[in-house]
């Protein structure tokens, strides 16, 4: 595809959930990256809107609201102000950051409906849906849980199986379960507005499979590529849930939109809120190149459905690049909020004051942008120690005090050194090969921003440094003092040249050491730094004559103690979970369920019944096929006992089941009842038999 040329630009960082305080996951995964880039632009006098806020909806917010047993408006008030806050704390620079209960939010999401909905694309379909009679809810997304039919694995979401990372819905689960009461739901029927995805398959072919081959990252592609060729299908965006915004239907009362139908509008609101009656050019204009920041689990709504949501809006510029992260992991373990496994923004901010940019340089220079990264506190320490401390602090300090101590501090002159001596032909010599070396490493660092490469963008600043420390090393202007103080002086004087680049070069990675060294440098660097990412070579930031402020130390060595102190606050958490499981085993009888009437009882028809065969299921490792001779009829049930018997262990035993149970389909095979079983705190289960034969279709009661 042809390169565009933009006008300005809108940049979106994801809008994380306030439902927890932020940790370094996030931060490396969209926010870090972001602020990066547009750090960059920004220097380069690129027009840009950077937006973001929290996401408010969801069950991800209703449960966390629960949990805390507050309001979800009293939660996400809470968490917006806490995240809002770490993250200018840290120096995130959002132009803004909103929040999708937002008035101004809840206004777009409902006309951008609207405006779908006035061409009669949203599919209206009454089906049956998953519901909690306890609760009285229906249970979408978070709020049911089972196994996963793709990988087994037991505690799968209604949306995604967060193992294999498999989008779902709630009926491909097996076993399903309420996540709010535990129980097993039922099945009732209620209407809901669909996304006819699968019309969009060919656009998206176009648009994308052959539109973005070349300038997405490839993991973001491939993952694109394989949800378009499994096929598409209308989504579900609308939910029976009390928080949200409404239905903006006649029809559509007590409903919502579905969060991840709202929030990605929320750039748009945001932008709106920012920009004023100017914000359509952020976002209608062809010339305004559109970039979305996320970890790779939100990968799908940004590329493919919130693209085709915009298509069918139909006024709206569409992404044109989408640099998603892999996930950081800590000491060698997933990061967790429910776990407690992280470092969290706003403690680190506590433990380490005045030291952001460390953060910031050692997350990016591990940054997980092609594959999953880990953050070790050991690595911090010799990240900061090795390369902040010895390479960059130790370089600028260096050129500063020798500057002090030969020219008190003044920049000294740079005249042409007549090459009247082996020893001045070599400084030249080395000077020419530094020069190169030089620009040749802020192409490479500007090259690197372009393409969404932070990691090697920020290492081939650091190479200035380096090349800087090389050219002092072979220099040696401490022994030239004696005889030659010229040479000296254009020695110091080409090193301060450096340091100034290195200043300026530094701002999209390390904006606190940037203007540490403006300040000792005593300079004004807004007019040289734009000269530098205009023509992307060297300037002279400081002239000969020059008066420098005194030097002091961009970095110290992060100490044994300080890194022991972190590690040994996750592995107290770590412990105080152990405890808990410890005391679960000790008591391992579950609490009693609430008490019910005989009535409630009576509603279960339980009876005895043989069975006559049993097979494994395919592709299970948990099910089994019986076939029961219930006395009443021959029927299937599928049992979740494979681990526990062999079909030959089973075959001739009487077992107790719930013969009344609506018939459910797993894996494809529809279930028609339910064995009980007793089942003790390990998960071992035992089946349940009368203690003597008796006759298949013998009620229990
Ligand atoms: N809240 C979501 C998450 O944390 C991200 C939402 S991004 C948006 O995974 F585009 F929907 F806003
Ligand atoms: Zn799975």
């Amino acid at each position: 595809m042809m390169k565009k040329d933009f006008k300005r630009y809108t940049v979106t960082a994801a809008l994380p959930y306030a439902n927890g305080p932020l940790h370094i996951g996030h931060v490396a995964g969209a926010y870090l990256p972001a602020d990066t880039y547009v750090r960059y632009l920004r220097l380069k006098g690129e027009d840009v809107a950077f937006v973001c806020g929290s996401d408010e909806h969801g069950v991800a917010i209703t449960i966390g609201a629960k949990k805390e047993g507050v309001s979800p408006k009293a939660f996400v008030d809470k968490y917006h102000e806490l995240m809002k806050k770490a993250f200018a704390d840290f120096g995130i620079s959002f132009d803004i950051y909103s929040r999708t209960s937002n008035k101004i939010h809840y206004d777009t999401a409902q006309d951008f409906f609207r405006k779908i909905d006035a061409q009669h694309l949203f599919l209206e379909e009454t089906s049956d849906q998953y519901f909690d009679e306890q609760e009285g809810i229906f249970l979408a997304d978070r709020y049911i849980a089972g196994t996963c039919p793709n990988c087994g694995h037991t505690n799968a979401y209604g949306d995604q199986c967060e193992k294999c990372g498999t989008s779902l819905s709630p009926k491909q689960l097996i076993n399903p379960r309420s996540t709010v009461s535990g129980n097993t739901p039922v099945l009732k029927p209620t209407k809901h507005w669909y996304f006819p995805l699968d019309k969009f398959e060919g656009w998206l072919k176009d648009w994308l499979i052959e539109g973005h081959k070349s300038d997405w990252k490839t993991n973001v592609y491939g993952q694109c590529k394989s949800w378009i060729d499994q096929g598409l299908q209308p989504r579900s965006i609308t939910r029976d849930l009390e928080w949200g915004i409404p239905v903006p239907r006649e029809d559509g009362k007590g409903k919502v939109l579905y969060v991840w139908f709202d929030a990605p509008i929320g750039y748009i609101s945001a932008t709106k809120e920012l920009k004023g009656a100017d914000w359509e050019k952020y976002w209608k204009s062809d010339d305004t190149r559109l970039i979305h920041f996320i970890g790779k689990d939100n990968i799908v709504f940004h590329c493919i459905i919130f693209p085709s949501m915009l298509k069918a809006e139909g006024t709206f510029i569409l992404p044109d690049n989408v640099p998603a992260n892999e996930f950081l992991n800590l000491e060698g373990e997933k990061l967790s909020t429910s776990r407690n496994h992280a470092v969290w923004l706003h403690e680190y901010l506590v433990d380490f004051p005045g030291r952001r940019d460390e953060l910031r340089y050692v997350l990016n220079s591990i940054s997980p942008e092609t594959k999953d990264a880990d953050f070790t506190w050991k690595d911090y320490q010799q990240k900061v120690n090795s390369e902040l401390v010895a390479i960059l602090g130790n370089f600028v300090n260096r050129v500063m005090v020798l500057t002090w101590k030969y020219f008190e501090g003044k920049v000294p002159a740079s005249h042409e050194l007549p090459n009247t001596s082996d020893k001045r032909k070599r400084i030249l010599d080395l000077y020419n090969l530094a020069h190169i070396d030089l620009n040749k490493s802020v192409a490479e660092m500007v090259k690197a921003l372009e393409d969404f490469r932070f990691r090697d963008a920020q290492f081939h600043m650091m190479n200035l440094a380096r090349v800087g420390n090389k050219f002092l090393a072979d220099t040696e202007p401490w022994k030239l003092a004696k005889e030659d103080m010229e040479a000296v002086g254009c020695i110091l004087n080409y090193a301060l040249t450096v340091v100034g680049n290195i200043s300026i070069a530094c701002q999209p990675f390390l904006p606190d050491t940037a203007r540490n060294i403006h300040a000792q440098l005593n300079m004004d660097a807004s007019e040289v730094s734009k000269k530098f990412w205009k023509s992307q070579t060297l300037v002279e930031p400081v002239g000969a004559g020059h008066q420098l402020n005194p030097a002091a130390l961009l970095f110290r060595n992060v100490e044994d103690t300080e890194i022991e102190v972190q590690v040994e606050k996750l592995r107290k958490v770590k412990a105080a979970k152990m405890e808990v499981s410890t005391t679960v085993i000790e008591n391992p009888v579950k609490p009693l369920k609430e008490i019910v009437t005989i009535d409630d009882f009576g509603k279960l028809d339980i009876r005895v019944g043989t069975i006559t065969a049993a097979t494994k299921m395919e592709k299970s490792d948990k099910l089994l096929k019986l076939t029961v001779d219930s006395g009443l009829d021959t029927r299937t049930i599928l049992s979740g006992i494979a681990k526990h018997y062999t079909p030959e262990e089973v075959i001739g035993k009487q077992v107790t089941f719930i013969a009344n149970l609506a018939p459910r389909k797993m894996m494809g095979t529809e279930s028609q009842g339910m064995i009980l079983m007793a089942e003790d705190s390990d998960g071992k289960l035992r089946l349940l038999q009368p203690n003597e034969v008796v006759r298949p279709g013998s009620t229990v009661s």
